[in-house]
């Protein structure tokens, strides 16, 4: 679902990419390595930065992305033209992804699965469009965050079947990525990084 009008500015402001750059991505980096070159798809792009950190950060050699939100494509668009055709954007649904099987390397999300009422779809997604032994770098929101009564007031979040860290993994290895490291900072936000595996199947 797309973002109420709070929570598209709070995505939308330098405090926002500088948290991405500094904290998030380093944070990604560490637990699953860089890429070194190769192919990356980040779901739910929001307005590139995290599209651009792949580049930078994790050295893909080309990045595509895609957001529900035709306004954060645009912006996102806009952000990645020095990129030149590294770099694709489209308006697309992380439930209904538009590339085929095993297309990449690596597969990003900075904190969008959240917002899909039927999320595990996404996973199922991920894992459709990842290479055998692809991995998965993932910032999640969880449940309790989403449930908190102040946060309720402020966003719109789907709120039937939310996760918490254990229930994001399990559910990441039914669908075929196996979490290789994890994190969480309470029971608000979750990191992990997940591979498909390496023999096709
Ligand atoms: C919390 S924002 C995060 C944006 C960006 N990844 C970031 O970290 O700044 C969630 C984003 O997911 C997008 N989104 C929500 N549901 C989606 C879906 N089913 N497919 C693709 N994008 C989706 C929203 O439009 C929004 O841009």
């Amino acid at each position: 679902m797309r973002l109420n009008r709070v929570e598209y500015t709070m995505m939308n402001n330098p405090l926002r990419a500088s948290i991405q750059r500094r904290f998030e991505a380093r944070r990604l980096l560490r637990m699953g390595g860089p890429l070194g070159g190769g192919a990356a798809l980040e779901i739910g792009c929001g307005r590139g930065v995290g599209t651009q950190l792949i580049f930078e950060v994790f050295g893909a050699n080309r990045v595509d992305a895609f957001d529900l939100d035709p306004r954060m494509a645009e912006q996102a668009r806009r952000r990645v033209a020095r990129y030149g055709d590294r770099a694709r954007i489209w308006v697309g649904d992380a439930t209904a992804i538009a590339a085929p099987d095993a297309s990449y390397d690596a597969v990003f999300d900075f904190g969008i699965i959240h917002h899909i009422p039927r999320w595990r779809d996404a996973l199922a997604e991920v894992r459709r469009v990842l290479k055998p032994g692809g991995r998965f770098y993932a910032e999640e929101i969880l449940s309790d965050f989403i449930h908190n009564p102040v946060v309720r007031r402020l966003l719109d979040h789907p709120l039937e079947d939310r996760f918490d860290a254990a229930t994001f993994s399990a559910a990441l290895a039914e669908h075929g990525l196996t979490p290789l490291e994890s994190s969480a900072f309470g029971g608000w936000v979750a990191w992990v990084v997940a591979a498909k595996a390496a023999t096709a199947g």
